[in-house]
This record gives C-alpha cells, sequence and structure tokens, in this order.
C-alpha cells in the first residue's frame, strides 16, 4: 500500500523543505517512485533544492486547485536532477511561485478536498509507492488534513522555546487526528549542546520517540538550497542521520 508522509513544524524556516528532499531522494535511491508535494503555496520553495527553475514550471499545483489541470500535469519527472539510476524515480509536484499567482490562492482560497483528491489521483496516476509532503508551517484546515491522512507525521523542532510550545499543541492536534505515526525529529542543534542528551530530554518532555538528531551545520548553510545535501555528500554525517529517519519511514 503506498505510503503518505507529511513533513511539518509550528515555525518557518525549520528545516521541512530540507528533510522532505532529503528523506524522498534518499527513498528514492533505495530504488521507490516517489512524489513530493510542495503544499507551502503562500511561501514555496522545495523546487530550489531539486533544481528545478521557475520557467522550467508550466503547470503547477495552482492550476489543479484552480480546476484547470489534472494534477498529473502538474508532477515533474525529477529524478536526473538527484542522479537517480534506472531503478528509483522522483517527481515533484511545485506551487507557483509567480506573485500573481500566489496573491490569487491566498485571496481566494482553494477547496481542501480538492487536494486531498489530488493526493490521492497523484499516488494512483504516477504509480507511487511514497508520497512526501512539504507543508507551511503552522496550523491551519490544510495542515489538519495532512496530518489526518499521513501514515507517518514527520515533526520537526529546533531546541528552541517558541518551538517547544508550538509542537507540543501540534502534537496535541495530531493526537486529536488519530495520527498513525509520529516521528520527532531535532534539526538545527548547535554545537554545545550534547545530542544524546537532548533526544533523551525531548523523548521524555513529548513521550514520543525522537527518530533523529541534526547538528546546526555549516555544510548545510553552504549549500544554500542549491541541492539536495544527501545528494551532494553521501558520506557526510547529516547524510547518515536522514537515512537512519528514512528507515523509520519505510
Ligand atoms: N541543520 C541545518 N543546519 C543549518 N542550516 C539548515 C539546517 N537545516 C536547514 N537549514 C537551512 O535553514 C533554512 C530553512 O530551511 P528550510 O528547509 O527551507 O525550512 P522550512 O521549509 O521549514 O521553512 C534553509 O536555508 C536551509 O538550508
Ligand atoms: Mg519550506
Amino acid at each position: 500500500m503506498p505510503k503518505v508522509i507529511s513533513i511539518h513544524s509550528y515555525r518557518g524556516g525549520t528545516g521541512k523543505s530540507n528533510f522532505t528532499a532529503n528523506l524522498a531522494a534518499t527513498v528514492a535511491a533505495l530504488g521507490h517512485r516517489v512524489g513530493v508535494i510542495d503544499t507551502d503555496v503562500p511561501s514555496p520553495g522545495i523546487h530550489n533544492l531539486f533544481c528545478l527553475e521557475p520557467e522550467q514550471m508550466g503547470i503547477t499545483l495552482n492550476n489543479y486547485l484552480w480546476g484547470e489541470s489534472p494534477i498529473q500535469d502538474a508532477a515533474y519527472d525529477i529524478s536526473a536532477n538527484i542522479g537517480l539510476d534506472e531503478s528509483g524515480r522522483l517527481f515533484l509536484v511545485p506551487s507557483s511561485v509567480k506573485a500573481d499567482d500566489i496573491a490569487r490562492i491566498l485571496k481566494d482560497g482553494y477547496d481542501v478536498k480538492l487536494m486531498n483528491d489530488g493526493f490521492r489521483s497523484l499516488v494512483k496516476g504516477l504509480e507511487l509507492e511514497y508520497l512526501f509532503i512539504d507543508t507551511h508551517p503552522g496550523l491551519s484546515k490544510e495542515t489538519f488534513l495532512s496530518i489526518a491522512i499521513s501514515h507517518v507525521l514527520v515533526l520537526i523542532l529546533r531546541p528552541d522555546k517558541q518551538d517547544y510550545q508550538g509542537t507540543a499543541v501540534t502534537m496535541d492536534v495530531a493526537r486529536q487526528l488519530n495520527v498513525r505515526k509520529m516521528l520527532l525529529t531535532i534539526n538545527k542543534a548547535h554545537s554545545k549542546l550534547n545530542l544524546e542528551a537532548l533526544k533523551q530530554k525531548v523523548e521524555a518532555t513529548y513521550g514520543e520517540t525522537v527518530a533523529g538528531v541534526f547538528p546546526l551545520s555549516e555544510d548545510i548553510v553552504q549549500l544554500a538550497s542549491e541541492g539536495v545535501f544527501c545528494v551532494k555528500y553521501p558520506e557526510h554525517p547529516v547524510s547518515q542521520e536522514f537515512r537512519n529517519v528514512a528507515q523509520q519511514i519505510l
């Protein structure tokens, strides 16, 4: 059965798009058919990590949500961009980065049910084994939908009081929605922190497993969203940590 994985955080800049791209690329490299959908319509960005330029995007998720085209027409095969061999495949459904398109979707909104139907037909039409949903931060009706339909919710937090409080709220919501599997991950842990002690503290506080702890990495900053970290630096400890988290999703 196909698996849907939502990557979420209460606050922005936490690492959702990075996690989504790295986890999706890792799973695809294991020989799976993987889809990624950028549901962060107010501030899309994951296409940068996959080196898909706005000029190369014709139809986007926006066109699907406006009833202008089937969702499959907004899916771009970006397997070559992340150096996949024959076995795995990766498709990206980007959101439009055109100012007019963003303004229109923010002003008029869209039918959340249509988004849900889109997930289904994407999985079916592209014969996906895994669908990763990159999300907008915070709680909204879109978040509720993606949490409710996901088999796995990856919740990212930074060691920061604002994140701690927001994550507790999000976890409450996720439990009320009967989320099937929740994986907490910690990102941007600074070098003075003891990562193992941090992991244990977060697990004790929230009563959920921490699937991975990622340091604040100068190498990620340097890559500056121009590519997928795991693909560029497969031997790096950060890439190994992504592989660990991916195993818990599979
Ligand atoms: N562990 C990390 N160390 C350093 N920089 C990171 C790390 N994770 C993500 N970043 C950077 O932080 C910024 C925000 O990440 P992004 O994945 O776009 O967050 P979100 O999608 O949650 O808004 C990006 O510039 C990204 O390269
Ligand atoms: Mg993002």
